[in-house]
């Protein structure tokens, strides 16, 4: 009896799902596409339907429908499986633990509860300020109904309600719609005398609330239940359940900041409009929308201080480039053909008049389509950003453009789409494209990871990155057999813990370097795609910029030194100092010698 991911494997039609996003041509038994995985220009990416498989042979990944999912749609393995058998319409044995669905269908019934009994409240006798409060924003009585608010009076009312029709402190603190005194450990319920918008997963449940208070005074502004059992903050968007069939028909959904936003939109029949909750976008939520639609615009509040928000909006943009959720933007026909995969495109909006969309749609509905459709690229709006805080006309400006703008590139995951956007920056900048990849690879050492914002930062952090990769690049090199007798011996390394596990590589690793392995193993995801011959060479520049960082180190202690022993010290152990500072920089323009960039057309590499 085959197992239900054999089934699937045996169902799916590989050549189809993979033609999704790579063009695929018939050469006998086997299809043949441009590798997604790597940069080429000639096809060596073959599906084999027959045997269920998919191979590189020139990088060598290879895999089935489940690593297909996992490699290039980044889902987790659960994800794959669920998506593969919607796909398939092979179902899946459900994984029952009757006591946790018992737990969670009451929690449901908690929260479908405290939601009619909210809304009841609204429209009665004591909802009369909360709904005259309601109006005054504008929002009319059908989208009342239609987002199901409530409202939460004074006092305890909730908690006696519910525990009249037998649910348990527990429960009702589990559902997230009580608190608990700290003192007494009393509880209580959680919203008062404010305004409730029911927070709904997918299928229009009410999992939790978003409370805004009636009078601005009183703060915080906006009460959000806690993360329960059923409510994840991070993975939920406001209007999802209400928004889902629209966005799915547009191919479009627009992602905005406020419950007041969202609900404004869908009053004004833009109903492809969710809100985040309070958070940041997460790659959660991206993952979530890229399989309804295929383009994702922002739009974010233009705080009052602008600068902010723009800067913000730029994180966001950063971080969303770095998830590798790509807007197409190929300066040639020819790579738009490579680019052309499965990403989304993801596009900015600016917002005038520092208005956000709530106060936007509410003066002038019409003018919401426009704005969309004006929605910059979020390349475009990282360049824009670029050239408004640079001098581009001037070398010096490019030069530090540039700068900044290779960090960004430097996180895009994809390969081929990494080129892409580096064309496009250099016709930005009027530099040869060479120019900015030179910087690029500059980027691939471990100093300036990805994850680690630029500028400067405490020593140690930095020293732990460039360790952790030069040992990423040693655990995967003692996985290839032949490679490790290759691997040089007398390496440096800046934390003393990195280099007992260095030196516990092969064997056992001991407990407590346990946190330090974790770390490292973590960043051999970034080099596994690596060659022997790359992974050595890799090994031997990341060398060298711990040498550089050891100088640094000690050029830093030297010059403290030197500073206390200030005027009334020794002058014969100062100049002593200082020809050690001269030796240390002498040898630090060496490396960086070593490190120019240019090696690589000497060929290094
Ligand atoms: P804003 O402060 O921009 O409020 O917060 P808003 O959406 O314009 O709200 P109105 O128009 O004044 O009613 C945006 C979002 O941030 C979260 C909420 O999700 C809110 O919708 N937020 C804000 C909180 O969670 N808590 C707060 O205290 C404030
Ligand atoms: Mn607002």
């Amino acid at each position: 009896m085959s197992t239900v991911t054999e089934e699937i494997k045996a169902r799916v039609d590989l050549v189809e799902l993979i033609g999704r996003t790579v063009e695929l041509k018939r050469v006998g038994a086997y299809y043949r596409g441009l590798c997604p995985f790597h940069a080429e220009k000639t096809p060596s990416f073959y599906v084999r339907p027959q045997a269920q498989s998919w191979h590189c042979f020139g990088c060598n990944k290879s895999g089935t429908a489940f690593d297909w999912l996992m490699e290039r749609e980044h889902l987790e393995f659960g994800e794959a499986l669920r998506t593969l058998a919607a796909l398939t319409g092979v179902s899946l044995p459900e994984r029952r633990d009757p006591e946790a669905e018992d737990q969670a269908r009451r929690l449901y019934t908690i929260l479908e509860r405290a939601q009619t009994f909210y809304s009841g409240f609204l429209w009665g006798a004591a909802g009369a300020r909360a709904r005259e409060y309601l109006q005054k924003r504008g929002l009319s009585d059908e989208a009342l109904q239609l987002f199901g608010l409530g409202y939460a009076p004074s006092g305890n009312a909730l908690l006696r309600y519910l525990e009249k029709d037998g649910f348990s402190e527990q429960e009702l603190q589990a559902a997230g719609v009580t608190g608990v005194t700290e003192d007494e450990g009393r509880p209580y319920d959680f919203f008062r005398d404010r305004v409730l918008f029911p927070i709904r997963d997918a299928q229009g449940r009410t999992i939790a609330f978003g409370a805004r208070a009636l009078d601005d005074a009183v703060g915080p502004k906006y009460l959000n239940s806690r993360d329960t059992l059923l409510f994840h903050k991070q993975e939920t968007l406001f209007a999802f359940d209400l928004a889902r069939k629209p966005m799915a028909r547009e191919r479009q959904v627009v992602i905005v900041e406020g419950y007041m936003d969202a609900a404004m939109a869908h009053q004004h029949g833009y109903r492809n409009v969710v809100a985040t909750l309070g958070t940041a976008i997460t790659d959660r939520h991206l993952r979530l929308l890229r399989r309804h639609v295929d383009e994702i615009v922002l739009a974010l509040d233009p705080d009052a201080a602008g600068e902010a928000a723009s800067r913000r909006a730029y994180l966001v943009a950063e971080q969303t480039l770095r998830t590798g959720m790509l807007p197409v933007v190929a300066p040639s026909r020819r790579q738009q053909r490579y680019a052309a995969d499965s990403s989304v495109s993801l596009r900015v909006m600016s917002l005038p008049d520092g208005k956000d969309p709530d106060e936007l749609i509410r003066s002038d509905p019409t003018a919401w389509p426009a704005l969309v459709r004006a929605a910059t690229p979020v390349i475009d709006f990282v360049l824009q950003r670029l050239e408004a805080r640079h001098d581009l006309t001037t070398a010096r400006g490019k030069a530090a453009a540039a700068d900044e703008v290779a960090d960004v590139l430097a996180g895009v995951a994809n390969p081929i789409e990494q080129d892409s956007y580096t064309n496009e920056v250099a016709i930005r900048l009027k530099v040869e494209p060479e120019a900015v990849r030179r910087l690029l690879r500059a980027r691939r050492q471990p100093s300036r990871s990805p994850h680690t914002p630029a500028g400067p930062q405490p020593t140690a952090l930095r020293g732990d990155a460039h360790d952790d990769y030069l040992l990423a690049l040693l655990m995967r090199l003692h996985t290839q057999r032949d490679a490790a007798s290759t691997v040089p011996t007398d390496l440096e390394f800046i934390l003393p813990e990195s280099r007992a596990l260095y030196n516990a590589l092969g064997g056992e690793i001991p407990p407590e370097l346990e946190p330090y392995a974790e770390r490292a193993r973590a960043r051999v995801a970034l080099v596994e795609r690596l060659s022997t011959r790359e992974l050595l060479s890799r090994v031997e520049e990341t060398r060298l910029w711990i040498k550089k960082e050891l100088i640094e180190r000690r050029k830093m202690e030297i010059s403290a030194v030197i500073r206390a022993l200030g005027d009334d010290g020794d002058d014969a152990e100062e100049r002593r100092l200082t020809g050690q500072l001269i030796e240390l920089a002498r040898g630090m323009a060496a490396i960086d010698q070593q490190l120019l960039p240019d090696r690589e057309s000497a060929g290094t590499r």
